[in-house]
């Protein structure tokens, strides 16, 4: 990697390769999620307005099944930067489980939401939740029965995007990690990062669409490929 003294600010992007080996599924490798499930059926507001019962039983199956695993060794080491890190630090993940969190990550943001949260579509209000929502419960804040899952579907507009860009502007590092650069506008920020200045980063089980825009690309499973990038970033810092 290249020099590593001038590196000030760094942006992480992750996707599902980085909770792969934490037994969650990703979306796109044969038997991934978009096999089990048409995306039209099951992830855009137009499924959830003609099916929400459909809608609400995948992520709360979901929901469940996330609760039961764990970080592997990239969220831990990923963690592991964050604490120590001194500049500035931006792990934005693609991810809605929260295994950065839960490695001991705070400088997250959830792009695509959040599978612990419900979001009212009365008041408009997200609230923490780890339950069903199959059975329409009532919103804590104003009791209507009109919780949805907190998660971007396609066709919605991710969220932060003017704090993402911001701190893409400032990097010095770009790191991609876990992700396919199949989904716009995430796959785009690799070449926002290169357009202004910053070194570019890809560690990944394989090439992603992306990776001629990345200066250096690392394969393997990223719970050994990114601990080994941690350690070596702390080495030098
Ligand atoms: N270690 C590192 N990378 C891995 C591993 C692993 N153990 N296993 C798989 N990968 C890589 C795959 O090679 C692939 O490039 O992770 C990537 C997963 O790609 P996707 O399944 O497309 O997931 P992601 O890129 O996060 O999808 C982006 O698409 O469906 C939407 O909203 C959803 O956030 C998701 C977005």
């Amino acid at each position: 990697m290249g020099d590593m003294s001038r590196i000030r600010n760094i942006v992480i992007l992750t996707g599902a390769g980085i909770s792969a080996e934490s037994g969650i599924d990703t979306f796109r490798s044969e038997g991934g999620l978009w096999e089990q499930h048409r995306v039209e059926d099951v992830a855009t507001p137009e499924a959830f307005e003609r099916n929400p019962d459909l809608v609400l039983r995948f992520y709360d199956m979901r929901r469940e099944a996330i609760q039961t695993k764990l970080p592997n060794p990239a969220h831990d080491a990923l963690a592991r930067l964050d604490v120590a890190w001194k500049g500035e630090l931006l792990i934005v993940t693609q991810n809605i489980d929260d295994l950065h969190e839960r490695a001991g990550a705070s400088r997250v943001l959830h792009m695509h939401g959040e599978h612990l949260n419900a979001w009212c579509t009365w008041c408009d209000t997200r609230s923490r939740w780890s339950g069903p929502l199959i059975d329409r419960p009532e919103c804590p804040a104003c009791g209507a029965r009109a919780l949805r899952p907190d998660v971007v579907w396609f066709g919605e507009m991710p969220y932060q995007m003017e704090r993402i860009y911001a701190a893409l502007r400032s990097a010095d590092l770009f790191v991609s990690i876990g992700t396919s650069g199949a989904v716009y506008p995430a796959a785009g920020f690799v070449q926002n990062a290169r357009d202004l200045g910053a070194q570019t980063l890809e560690l990944n089980l394989e090439r992603s669409q992306g990776s001629a825009w990345f200066h250096e690309t690392r394969l393997g499973p990223a719970s050994v490929v990114v601990p080994e990038w941690v350690d070596e970033v702390l080495a030098l810092s």
